[in-house]
C-alpha cells in the first residue's frame, strides 16, 4: 500500500546530515564517506528495519540505504530520531540512476528485500531485476560482489531467478523458506515480519559475481 504523501517530509529530511539527495556528487566516495572499506547497498529500503539492523549489527561494513519515497523515507529517519548508525547512510532518490551513483566495483553486497513485484508484464522494467537495473549492479559490484535477495512473492523470485541466469553471476545461496530455521546473521525487514507473522515463506537466493 502507498503511504500518503507527508508535506513535511523533504523539509524534515534536508535538515538531516546523513541524507544525501544528490548521490551523483559521491560516486567514487562512499568508503571515505562512511570510513569503511566494504558498502553493502539496500535497494528499496522502506523504514529501514533491515539497514538499520544491519549497519548495527555489522559495524565494519558501511551501509547506504536507498528509498525514492521522501514520506517513507523520512518515516523511517524519525524512527531513529534521524539518527543513523554512524557507518550508514540514506540516499531519497530513483534507483534507476544508481550507476551515476557509485563507481565501478564500489559495491560489495547489494540487498534487495521485498521489492515492489510489479506483476503486470508492462510494468516489467520496473523490476528491480530487470535488464534495466543487472547490467548497472554487475559493473557496480566487486570482483566478488554478491546480490542478495528476499520475497514473499512467488513470480518475482522466479522472474529474478530466471534473470539473474543471463548475466555472469553464479547462485551460490537458495531458500523456498528462509525462516524455517532460525536466522541470526540476516537481520528481518518490515514488510518480512509481516509476511513471518502471517506464516507465509520467505523466498530468498544469493548470487556472487562470476
Ligand atoms: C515493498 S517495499 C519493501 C520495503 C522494505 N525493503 C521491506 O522489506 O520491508 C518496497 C520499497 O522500495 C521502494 N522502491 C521501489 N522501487 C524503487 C526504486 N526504483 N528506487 C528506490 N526505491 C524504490 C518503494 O518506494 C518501497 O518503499
Amino acid at each position: 500500500m502507498r503511504m500518503r504523501k507527508k508535506p513535511w517530509a523533504k523539509a524534515y529530511l534536508e535538515t538531516l546530515p546523513q541524507v544525501i539527495f544528490q548521490p551523483e556528487t559521491r560516486q567514487g566516495d562512499w568508503a571515505k564517506l562512511l570510513k569503511r572499506s566494504k558498502i553493502h547497498v539496500e535497494i528499496g529500503s522502506g523504514k529501514g528495519d533491515y539497514c538499520t539492523k544491519m549497519a548495527a549489527m555489522y559495524p565494519e561494513i558501511g551501509w547506504v540505504a536507498i528509498e525514492r519515497d521522501a514520506s517513507v523515507s523520512a518515516v523511517a529517519l524519525r524512527k531513529c530520531n534521524g539518527i543513523l548508525p554512524e557507518n550508514m547512510v540514506w540516499i531519497v532518490a530513483e534507483a534507476s540512476e544508481i550507476s551515476t551513483w557509485f563507481a565501478t566495483g564500489e559495491i560489495s553486497v547489494l540487498h534487495l528485500n521485498f521489492s515492489d513485484p510489479w506483476p503486470k508484464k508492462r510494468y516489467a522494467k520496473r523490476r528491480l531485476t530487470s535488464p534495466n537495473f543487472l547490467p548497472s549492479y554487475l559493473t557496480l559490484l566487486a570482483d566478488d560482489g554478491e546480490i542478495r535477495l528476499k520475497t514473499d512473492n512467488t513470480g518475482f523470485f522466479e522472474y529474478s531467478v530466471l534473470q539473474c541466469e543471463g548475466y555472469p553471476l553464479v547462485m551460490n545461496e537458495f531458500s523456498v523458506d528462509f525462516r524455517r530455521i532460525e536466522q541470526n546473521e540476516d537481520a528481518i525487514s518490515e514488510y518480512e515480519a509481516k509476511f513471518m507473522e502471517l506464516g507465509q515463506p520467505i523466498y530468498r537466493a544469493v548470487w556472487r559475481k562470476k
